[in-house]
């Protein structure tokens, strides 16, 4: 095996989870590095999906692997830097879950369709249309890249029922597979 870096996840509460991340001007090797570290923390969480502040960067930086999925094998895992969506087209509604939200899961309804523009690690800019799960995905990292989480597209009485699930959440009574961050004071 070669060198894996899993880095811990942050969970409801942490303060990073509701910051703006910084666009991204310049990258390096520890650029590179970190994205490498951020697909590690991916594949040993089983997830889909990850934005760089669930991973303590405030980086506008968001990779995702869907190669796992059914449907989707022959997908190859992208890394989006600076993500800005041009335009949105159509309606799904799916259940979604998030690393950062262990054992909730929600509908969301998003655009089908999108033309995201993005940079890679050398800064050069892409144009690309994605659409399903794969959009679905862009479209729920670039949330957390704003702060945004699922649980804020939930109406005010829906938020209240999950307020006790969210609460343990934030004090770390839960049992979750993956190693996460340590509890701040809240
Ligand atoms: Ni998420």
């Amino acid at each position: 095996m070669e060198n894996m870096a899993k880095l811990p996840i942050n969970i409801v509460g942490d303060k990073i989870l509701r910051q703006k991340a910084k666009k991204v001007t310049t990258t390096d090797d520890s650029t590179v590095e970190f994205i490498k570290d951020m697909f590690d923390t991916l594949h040993a969480s089983d997830g889909v999906g990850l934005a760089a502040n669930q991973v303590g960067s405030r980086d506008a930086i968001l990779i995702a692997d869907l190669s796992h999925v059914e449907g989707y094998e022959e997908t190859d895992p992208i890394v989006v830097i600076n993500p800005k969506i041009i335009k949105s087209e159509g309606n799904s509604t799916y259940e979604e879950g998030c690393l950062s939200l262990p054992g909730i899961k929600l509908e969301i309804t998003r655009p089908e369709k999108v033309l995201l523009r993005y940079q890679d690690t050398d800064l050069n800019t892409h144009e690309e249309n994605f659409s399903g799960l794969f959009a679905r995905v862009i479209q729920h990292e670039i949330d957390h890249l704003n702060g945004k989480l699922i649980i804020d597209y939930l109406e005010e009485e829906a938020l209240k029922n999950l307020e006790p699930e969210l609460q343990k959440l934030k004090a770390r009574e839960i049992e979750v597979p993956y190693s996460v961050s340590v509890h701040e004071a809240f």
